[in-house]
């Protein structure tokens, strides 16, 4: 079995009629997302929000009911993925590009569930580009600035060479860090440039994990 649609299934368990529901991003979420949208056909009530447009056309045509982030209060269960993952719930996110709107729907919610396969867990976090959200406006400078800090940012760009644009319409650096030995200390820094949106450094709002594996099992962890 895909370990990825294992540890989907397994977070998917975890919905119950009358909650709110983050919707996450990426090709793990896209799992939890098919069989929330199977539960809403056979009958089960709730509603969801979405980290990505991408993920918002999914659950639209799969006929899970949504509310923009504002209406939605606080929200109890949000799923989603990760690229990297520490035992003590440290995560680089934004690997897909969605991670200001992930950090946004994941803030707001009491429960927030990582599912990912075995090749997500890591001891430390760094080997992952990190990603970082930019305002286009003059982002050569900002550039600098993440530089002067240390990392390595390489500005994301598409098949055709044109940067990569964000669904806040933003640029994403994708940052080289090496192993981040205190990821507590480096994210006000990178988060006080101006010019920076948000970072895919989510520390502290995790509160579960579930990995998936082939053979269908999964663990947990808190
Ligand atoms: C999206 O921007 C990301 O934060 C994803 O959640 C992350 O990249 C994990 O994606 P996969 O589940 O596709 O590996």
């Amino acid at each position: 079995m895909n370990p990825k649609e294992v540890a989907g299934r397994k977070a998917a368990e975890m919905v119950h009629a009358g909650m709110k529901v983050g919707l996450g991003t990426g090709s793990t979420a896209y799992f939890a997302i098919l069989a929330i949208g199977e539960m809403v056909r056979h009958g089960l009530e709730l509603t969801a929000t979405a980290t990505s447009r991408q993920t918002e056309a999914l659950a639209t045509e799969l006929g899970i009911p949504l509310a923009a982030l504002p209406e939605m209060g606080k929200i109890d269960l949000t799923i989603d993925g990760a690229d990297e993952l520490t035992p003590e719930l440290y995560l680089i996110k934004g690997g897909g590009g969605a991670l200001f709107r992930e950090k946004m729907v994941a803030l707001q919610s009491e429960r927030v569930v990582i599912i990912g396969g075995m090749g997500k867990q890591v001891e430390k976090l760094g080997a992952f580009p990190l990603p970082i959200e930019v305002v286009p406006f003059a982002h050569e400078i900002t550039r600098k600035n993440l530089q002067a800090l240390g990392v390595r940012p390489q500005l994301r760009t598409q098949a055709d060479g044109t940067p990569y644009l964000t669904d806040n319409e933003n640029y994403i650096y994708d940052c080289h860090t090496g192993i981040i030995e205190d990821p507590v200390s480096l994210n006000p820094k990178l988060k006080q440039i101006t010019g920076v949106v948000e970072t895919g450094l989510f520390l502290g709002i995790a509160t579960e994990a579930i990995i998936g594996f082939e053979d269908g099992s999964t663990i947990s962890f808190t």
